[in-house]
């Protein structure tokens, strides 16, 4: 296992939140099966920490094991809106982009055109600005979708694999000096093994 050493200066929490991936998401709590069962509504609302609404279909909130929680836990009865504090509306908007897609393929998973063309949507929906990839990898660790905080963070890891630290700090623009010293010789991002095992 390769362990980086960079400062990320106003992104530091990012790498810790990309190395704890793996152990969040295995110690989450169990899923709960059925909320379902425990509502009559079909859709819900989630609101964005700027204000913004977005009426979703059970079925695509329930990828987030987050709101299937809180739907379970919520004893909601008809109507249902659940706040992000931490989330803005550019950025539900796309991890909703996400969910809109993967809850009419995953039952594919025998159909090869539909995998491939899941798969083609996924290469595009990554081909965005790195800081967007570090708020999805936020949001969707926060919202616990596996899949998408999957997608992200091996996208992340496939831009800095090979990389020397000096090149990784350029492609993320990150200030030269901005923390001590002691941990920035150079070193090789080897894999991407560490982000995920
Ligand atoms: C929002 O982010 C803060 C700081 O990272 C965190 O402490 C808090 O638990 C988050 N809120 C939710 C609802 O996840
Ligand atoms: C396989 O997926 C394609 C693309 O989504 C779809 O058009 C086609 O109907 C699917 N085939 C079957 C047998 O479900």
């Amino acid at each position: 296992m390769v362990v980086i050493y960079i400062c990320f200066h106003h992104l530091d929490a990012i790498l810790l939140v990309l190395i704890s991936i793996s152990a969040f998401m295995v110690s989450s709590r169990p899923i709960a099966t059925h909320p379902e069962d425990h509502v009559a509504a079909t859709s819900l609302v989630l609101k964005s920490s700027d204000g913004e609404k977005f009426e979703v279909k059970l079925q695509v909130a329930l990828q987030s094991e987050a709101i299937r929680q809180m739907i379970v836990d919520g004893g909601f009865s008809n109507e249902i809106e659940l706040s992000f504090p931490n989330i803005t509306g550019v950025i539900m908007a796309k991890v909703l982009e996400y969910c809109n897609k993967h809850v009419d393929y995953d039952g594919a998973v025998n159909n090869l055109t539909a995998v491939e063309e899941l798969k083609a949507f996924d290469t595009q929906y990554v081909n965005v600005h790195y800081e967007t990839l570090f708020k999805l990898i936020l949001a969707s660790n926060e919202l616990k979708i596996k899949g998408l905080l999957d997608l992200v963070s091996g996208k992340i890891a496939d831009m800095i694999k090979g990389k020397e630290v000096e090149e990784i700090r350029e492609m993320f623009n990150i200030k030269q000096g901005s923390c001590a010293d002691h941990s920035t010789k150079k070193q090789y991002v080897q894999g991407n093994a560490w982000a995920f095992q």
